[in-house]
C-alpha cells in the first residue's frame, strides 16, 4: 500500500483521451495511475516499452464498465494497488451514431449504460475509499450541454451526456461535507475514433493529447477553486 503518492483512477483507457491521459500522469512523478479499460493492449505495450522509464506507476487493469462484478472483481484489485484514491475521472465513454427512429433499446442501454450507469457506479463503489479533499472528474460532451447546437445521430449519446452533467450537479452537493469534489468537463471536438464516429470527414482542430494535457490539469488542481461545475471546453461543436 501506497499513500504519500497521488492515486489516480481513469476510465477508458484503451485508446483516445483516456490513453493520453494515462501517458501524461506517467511522465510526472509520485503518481499511481490505475487505468480501466475493457482493452488494455496498449497500456501493456506502454509499460513494456518504457519499463524503467516512467516516473509514475500505470497499472491496467482490464474490467467492463457494463459488468456487475463492481464489487466482487473490480473493488479487489484496486485495493490491491491502494485504499486511498485522490482523483477518479469517469471518462469512458460509448457512442453509436444513427438516427433516433433507427436507435434500439440495446443501443440505448449500450450508451447510458457506459456512460451515466457506469458513473454511477463506479463513484458509490470508490466514495468510501476516497481522500478527504479528492477530485471526481466527469468527461460529457457539448451534446450534453444544455443550449449548445445539437446533430442528427446523436440523441442517445447527446441525453446520456447530459444525464452525467447533472448527476455531477447532484453528486457535488451530496459530498458537500465529506470534502470530496465533483467537476464536470463538456468536451468539444477531439480527434479521437469517437469523434471518427460521429463526424467522419470532420477535422477536429483539438488532438486526444492536448485535450488530455487540459483534462489533467484540471483533474490535479481546479476542486480548489470550484465544485459541482459543468464546464465546455471547446472551441467548435463539432
Ligand atoms: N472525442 C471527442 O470529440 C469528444 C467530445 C466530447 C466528449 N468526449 C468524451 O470524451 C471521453 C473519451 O472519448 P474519446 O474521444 O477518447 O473516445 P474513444 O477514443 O472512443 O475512447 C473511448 C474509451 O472508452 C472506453 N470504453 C468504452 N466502453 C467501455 C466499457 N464498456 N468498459 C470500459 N471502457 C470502455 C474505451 O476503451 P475499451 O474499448 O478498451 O474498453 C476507450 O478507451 C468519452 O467520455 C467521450 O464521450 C469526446
Amino acid at each position: 500500500m501506497e499513500r504519500d503518492k497521488t492515486n489516480i483512477i481513469i476510465t477508458g483507457t484503451g485508446k483516445g483521451i483516456g490513453f493520453e491521459l494515462v501517458k501524461l500522469f506517467a511522465a510526472t512523478e509520485n503518481k499511481n495511475i490505475i487505468a480501466i479499460s475493457r482493452n488494455i493492449e496498449n497500456i501493456n505495450a506502454f509499460n513494456e516499452n518504457n519499463s524503467g522509464k516512467h516516473l509514475s506507476k500505470v497499472f491496467p487493469i482490464p474490467f467492463d464498465l457494463n459488468s456487475d462484478e463492481y464489487d466482487a472483481k473490480l473493488l479487489p484489485l484496486i485495493l490491491k494497488i491502494t485504499d486511498k484514491i485522490d482523483i477518479l475521472i469517469n471518462n469512458a465513454g460509448a457512442l453509436i451514431n444513427k438516427p433516433m427512429l433507427q436507435q434500439t433499446e440495446e443501443d440505448f442501454d449500450q450508451q447510458f449504460n457506459v456512460n451515466i450507469k457506469a458513473v454511477f457506479k463506479l463513484s458509490k463503489l470508490m466514495i468510501p475509499h476516497l481522500n478527504k479533499n479528492a477530485h471526481i472528474v466527469n468527461i460529457s460532451s457539448m451534446g450534453g450541454f444544455q443550449g449548445s447546437a445539437k446533430f442528427k445521430g446523436l440523441s442517445l449519446y447527446s441525453a446520456s451526456k447530459g444525464a452525467l452533467a447533472i448527476f455531477t450537479e447532484c453528486l457535488a452537493e451530496e459530498l458537500k461535507e465529506s470534502g470530496i469534489k465533483a467537476n464536470c468537463l463538456a468536451l468539444g471536438a477531439t480527434q479521437t475514433e469517437m469523434l471518427a464516429k460521429a463526424f467522419p470527414k470532420y477535422e477536429a482542430p483539438i488532438s486526444a493529447k492536448d485535450m488530455a494535457i487540459f483534462i489533467a490539469d484540471f483533474a490535479l488542481h481546479a476542486h480548489q477553486f470550484m465544485n459541482g461545475k459543468i464546464i465546455p471546453v471547446s472551441i467548435t461543436t463539432p
